[in-house]
C-alpha cells in the first residue's frame, strides 16, 4: 500500500499502545503522520520526536494550531483512558478526558474543516450481551463508566455527521493483544491490568498471577475473550481511513476474530511459547467480567476488506513475549 499524495493523518494518542502501532503502519504505508498526545499515559519514546505535538485534547486552540500546520486529511482518535476498574472509582476522569476531550477534538476539526474521523471504540459498549458472537446491531448497554464514555462519543458522532457532515468509522475493539512483529512498539500500561502482559510478568518475576474465577459457565470455567492482534487492529484503521476517503458513510464495526479463548487456554498458549509453567493461582471473579465476549466481525471484513493476519493466539503470544523481553 502506498499513498501517492502523502496524505497527512493526525493521530491522537499516538504514543499509546494501539496508537503507536497504527502510526508506524501509516508511515510504512506512505502516509504523513502528526501525533497529538499529552503523554499522561503514553510513552514519549514510542513516537518520532519530529512528529509529536504534546497537546492536551481539552486544549481546543492547541489542537487547531496543530491542524493548521499543514492540511490534515483525516483524524484517528485513540487518546482516552481505558481502565475499566478505574472508571468505576473515578468516573469523572473518564467523562472529562474521554467525552469532553473528544468534544474538544471534534470542535477543532469542524473549525479547521476536517471531516473524516476513525474512532477507537470498544466491545464494552455492549456490556453483557446475551447473543454471542456479538453483532453491531446489538444495543448499547455498557456496564461501566469507561464503556459509557465511548457510547457517549459514538452518539455525539452521529449528530456531528448529521449536522456538520463529519463522517466517522467507530472500531469497537475486542481484546487488543500482541506487539509489532518487527519489535518496534508494544504494550506497556502502568498499572497493567491485561491478562497476557500479566502472564508474562508472572513468568519473568515468579510472582503468581491470579486467574479471576474458574466457576463460570464455560467449558473450563474461565472467561472467554476474542483476542485480536494489534497489527491487525492497526490495519483496520488504515482501511477505515481509505473507506472514508472513498466516500463510505459513517458506521460502527466490531474488530475481533470471531474465535474465543478462555483464560486457561491463553495461559497454556503462553506456556507453550515461553517453554515453562506460568506461576498462577485461582482467585475470585473480578466484578463486571462477562463470561463470554466474542465478536462477529463479518461486516468489517466485508465492507472494508479487512483480513486479520496475525491474530492467531500463537502469533499474538510470540510477538507479545518478544516485546516483553525487549522492554525488560
Ligand atoms: N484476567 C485474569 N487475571 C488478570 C487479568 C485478567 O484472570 O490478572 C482475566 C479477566 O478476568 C478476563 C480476561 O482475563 O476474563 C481478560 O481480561 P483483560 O483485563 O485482559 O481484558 P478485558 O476483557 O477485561 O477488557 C478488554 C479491554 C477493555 C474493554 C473490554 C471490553 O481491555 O478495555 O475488553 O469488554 F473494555
Amino acid at each position: 500500500m502506498t499513498v501517492s499524495a502523502r496524505k497527512r493523518i493526525l493521530v491522537t494518542g499516538g504514543a499509546g499502545y494501539i496508537g503507536s502501532n497504527t502510526t508506524l503502519q501509516l508511515l510504512d504505508a506512505g502516509y504523513d503522520v502528526v501525533v497529538v498526545d499529552n503523554l499522561s499515559r503514553g510513552h514519549r519514546e514510542a513516537v518520532d520526536p519530529a512528529r509529536l505535538r504534546v497537546v492536551n485534547l481539552l486544549d481546543t486552540e492547541g489542537l487547531v494550531r496543530v491542524m493548521s500546520e499543514a492540511p490534515v486529511d483525516a483524524v484517528i482518535h485513540f487518546a482516552a483512558y481505558i481502565a475499566v476498574g478505574e472508571s468505576m472509582k473515578v468516573p469523572e476522569l473518564y467523562f472529562h478526558n474521554n467525552v469532553a476531550g473528544s468534544l474538544s477534538l471534534f470542535t477543532a476539526m469542524i473549525r479547521t474543516g476536517i471531516k473524516k474521523l476513525v474512532f477507537s471504540s470498544t466491545a464494552a459498549v455492549y456490556g453483557m450481551p446475551e447473543r454471542v458472537p456479538i453483532l453491531e446491531t446489538e444495543p448499547y448497554a455498557p456496564v461501566n463508566a469507561y464503556g459509557e464514555s465511548k457510547v457517549m462519543v459514538e452518539k455525539m458522532l452521529q449528530w456531528f455527521d448529521q449536522i456538520h457532515g463529519l463522517r466517522s468509522i467507530c472500531l469497537r475493539y475486542f481484546n487488543a493483544a500482541g506487539a509489532d512483529p518487527a519489535g518496534r512498539v508494544g504494550e506497556s500500561h502502568e498499572p497493567e491490568t491485561h491478562l497476557i502482559p500479566l502472564l508474562f510478568r508472572a513468568v519473568r518475576t515468579g510472582v503468581p498471577v491470579t486467574l479471576f474465577g474458574d466457576d463460570y459457565a464455560t467449558p473450563d470455567g474461565t472467561c472467554i475473550r476474542d483476542y485480536v492482534h494489534v497489527t491487525d487492529l492497526a490495519s483496520a484503521h488504515i482501511l477505515a481511513v481509505e473507506a472514508l476517503s472513498a466516500g463510505r458513510p459513517s458506521a460502527g464495526y466490531n474488530a475481533g476474530t470471531g474465535r474465543g479463548f478462555s483464560v486457561k487456554e491463553v495461559l497454556q498458549a503462553v506456556e507453550e511459547v515461553v517453554g515453562c509453567a506460568v506461576p498462577h493461582s485461582i482467585g475470585p471473579r473480578r466484578e463486571g467480567d462477562p463470561p463470554l465476549l466474542v465478536a462477529n466481525s463479518d461486516r468489517l471484513q466485508q465492507d472494508l476488506a479487512w483480513v486479520p493476519r496475525y491474530s492467531d493466539i500463537t502469533t499474538i503470544v510470540k510477538t507479545g513475549w518478544a516485546w516483553e523481553l525487549r522492554k525488560n
